[in-house]
């Protein structure tokens, strides 16, 4: 078969451990031609494409970013764009497509399905915010990173006594800042799911800080938000899948924190810090499982399905029920556990 992969989305630690073991197990197993597009749906639409084979794909299992490139482009919110990439499709012979990506991409790659394209879907985000599948990869690199700055935030603050708000990434869903802030011992934890009252969360550090000469570190997802009227936050620019650019909310956090309790306030905001470099073990692993899976699922047609971690185990499920809802955080997980550590 002549099989194509892309990357979408934001890129991912991990990406380039799926794309080798798709290689790996295509062509020296099913004998399979293989064909890389490049920048996610974009090459799609304009036709760029580079070789991939097991000799190209050698040194990448602990190399992040993607080697295809990747882009958020949307082929349905660009005039002609959809005739176009199927005509890419056609004219290069490609029996089927491995797309992996999120939400938007695998969003994509199901709307696809109306044109008579075959594609299988692989679940990529930090975010883990991809319903069907327990995790994603990347997410646990991530968590990785932003525990291993928050330790490190938290001897600084100690020595200044400062509260330092660390800002983590998480448009729709407070994984990330719910995992790290957990593992990184957070004084407080706000995510998109559970909006914040910038009073509670003052009074929880005043309690925190009455005892005497104590720092504290507010973890908070770019995507968080304040009780409606309580405080307001910029916006930013749009991309072709509607999402607003984040990134700053622990500035406004911070400026009011100091403000309202006199506690010394400071700001570390992660941003691409943690999706670049090289992917945990963890990461590296279900990776491999996943490419390994969808070359697998390419060969039994199982079509406009993504490969999914359920149970430890790799399994199938509908790109539609993916793709329908985000997955947010278990609020057992956030009120039963991380809040017992607030404040
Ligand atoms: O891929 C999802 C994500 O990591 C979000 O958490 C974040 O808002 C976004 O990517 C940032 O994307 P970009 O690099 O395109 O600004």
């Amino acid at each position: 078969m002549r099989v194509g992969l892309l990357t979408g989305g934001g890129d991912c630690p991990g990406l380039n451990a799926v794309i080798r073991a798709v290689v790996r197990k295509g062509e020296r197993h099913y004998e399979d031609e293989l064909l890389g597009f490049t920048d996610g749906w974009r090459g799609v639409i304009e036709g760029t494409t580079m070789p991939l084979d097991v000799e190209r794909c050698r040194g990448l299992l602990p190399r992040g970013g993607t080697i295809l490139g990747t882009s958020r482009t949307n082929p349905y919110k660009v005039d002609g764009a959809v005739e176009k990439a199927v005509a890419t499709l056609r004219s290069k012979a490609i029996d089927a497509l491995i797309a992996i990506g999120g939400e938007d991409t695998l969003g994509v790659a199901h709307e696809l399905r109306g044109e008579g394209v075959n594609i299988v879907g692989v679940p990529k985000t930090i975010d883990n915010d991809l319903s069907a599948t327990e995790v994603t990869f990347g997410f646990d690199t991530a968590v990785q990173i932003a525990t291993d700055a928050i330790d490190r935030l938290h001897t600084t603050a100690e020595s200044h006594d400062r509260v330092i708000v660390c800002e983590v990434m998480g448009r729709h869903a407070g994984w990330i800042a719910t995992h790290a802030g957990i593992a990184g011992g957070a004084a407080e934890i706000l995510i998109p799911e559970e909006a914040f009252d910038i009073d509670v969360v003052c009074d929880n550090l005043r309690r925190r800080h009455e005892k005497g000469r104590f720092a504290s570190i507010v973890v908070v997802a770019e995507g968080a938000q304040p009780k409606e009227g309580t405080l307001s936050l910029q916006s930013g620019e749009v991309d072709q899948f509607g999402h607003v650019r984040l990134g700053g909310i622990s500035n406004v956090l911070a400026e009011e924190i100091e403000k309202r309790t006199g506690f010394e306030s400071r700001v570390t905001i992660l941003g691409h810090v943690q999706r670049g470099g090289t992917p945990t073990a963890f990461d590296r692993i279900l990776a491999t499982r996943f490419g390994i899976a969808a070359i697998d699922a390419v060969h039994d047609g199982a079509f406009d399905q993504m490969v999914a971690l359920q149970s430890a185990q790799i399994v199938r499920v509908p790109l539609a029920d993916a793709v329908g809802q985000l997955k947010t955080v278990d609020p057992g997980l956030y009120h039963g556990v991380a809040e017992m550590f607030f404040g």
